[in-house]
């Protein structure tokens, strides 16, 4: 039988139960006394609960078509990890409003809205190819970040343990959508405007909350914030600029995921990440 999984042989998703204790990080500016780089982790978490229950819809979906059981089994793994992912950032979400103020429902509301409208429209490939373009965006910024040991600087430790540990299991199941695209045959075309969409999307909800954020905490119009914000973005790790060339990459024909292959980072955080099991 044909391989439908590309992932490397012998390369294993690891189901973990880790426990974080976040309150003491969410009730303040966590990531370096910074508003705005805060703001920016704190509504990228917004975005999991609902995101990460449509992967693992829009993967499920077409399990019957697969037949290769290193897929499967992959398959069944990447559920495990994002129905965790997906819990521990509710947790997140709903202590950081609690913690400071913020009115959850607010600040996912776009996102809801568009989820009833916009995607409960789209058929079963083009969610399928909105997945493998959010998981592009996902891995992006999960290597930069298990590339970078001082991102979060002397940031508060459990909050900063809850993103590489998010990190590291994004890198380890980064194929599965990908994989299971291709095996059911879903096009090039679809792809490629999957990630625009998905890009667009999802800087649009990322900035709708921080924006959000910044305005109720008086943050918005400071000097610093606008600072922080032109380094953070593009200088200093500078996320947005260091994506831009994988993001590129997505667009070949012959992508991927594992051709990026940082399985030496898997290893080394595995063993520097104290989970408690
Ligand atoms: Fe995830
Ligand atoms: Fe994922």
């Amino acid at each position: 039988m044909k391989n439908q999984s590309k992932s490397p042989e012998r390369h294993s998703i690891k189901i973990r139960k880790p426990n974080f204790d976040l309150e003491k990080d969410l009730a303040h500016d966590w990531f370096n006394g910074s508003a705005f780089n805060t703001g920016f982790e704190n509504s990228f978490s917004l975005l999991f609960p609902l995101g990460e229950k449509a992967f693992i819809e829009s993967v499920r979906h077409f399990q019957k078509e697969i037949k290769d059981p290193k897929l499967l089994d992959e398959m069944s793994s990447f559920y495990a990890q994002e129905s965790v992912h997906r819990k521990e950032h509710q947790k997140y979400n709903e202590l950081l409003c609690e913690l400071r103020g913020y009115d959850l429902e607010h600040l996912t509301r776009s996102q809801v809205k568009r989820h009833q409208y916009r995607y409960a429209q789209l058929n079963p490939y083009q969610r399928l190819a909105s997945t493998v373009a959010a998981e592009h965006l996902t891995a992006i910024f999960a290597n930069d970040l298990l590339r970078d040991k001082d991102h979060f600087g002397l940031s508060g430790k459990e909050v900063t343990k809850l993103w590489y540990w998010h990190a590291l299991e994004e890198t380890e199941h980064k194929a599965v959508a990908f994989d299971v695209y291709e095996a059911v045959g879903g096009s090039l075309k679809m792809r490629r405007r999957a990630l625009l969409l998905a890009s667009y999307f999802i800087l649009k909800d990322t900035f709708r909350g921080i924006f959000i954020m910044l305005k109720q905490d008086g943050q918005l119009m400071k000097i610093r914030t606008l600072i922080d914000a032109v380094n953070f973005l593009f200088i200093k790790p500078g996320v947005l600029r260091k994506a831009f060339i994988p993001w590129l990459q997505f667009f070949r024909n012959d992508f991927h995921p594992w051709q990026t292959d940082n399985r030496d980072m898997i290893t080394q955080w595995e063993d520097s990440i104290p989970i408690k099991n």
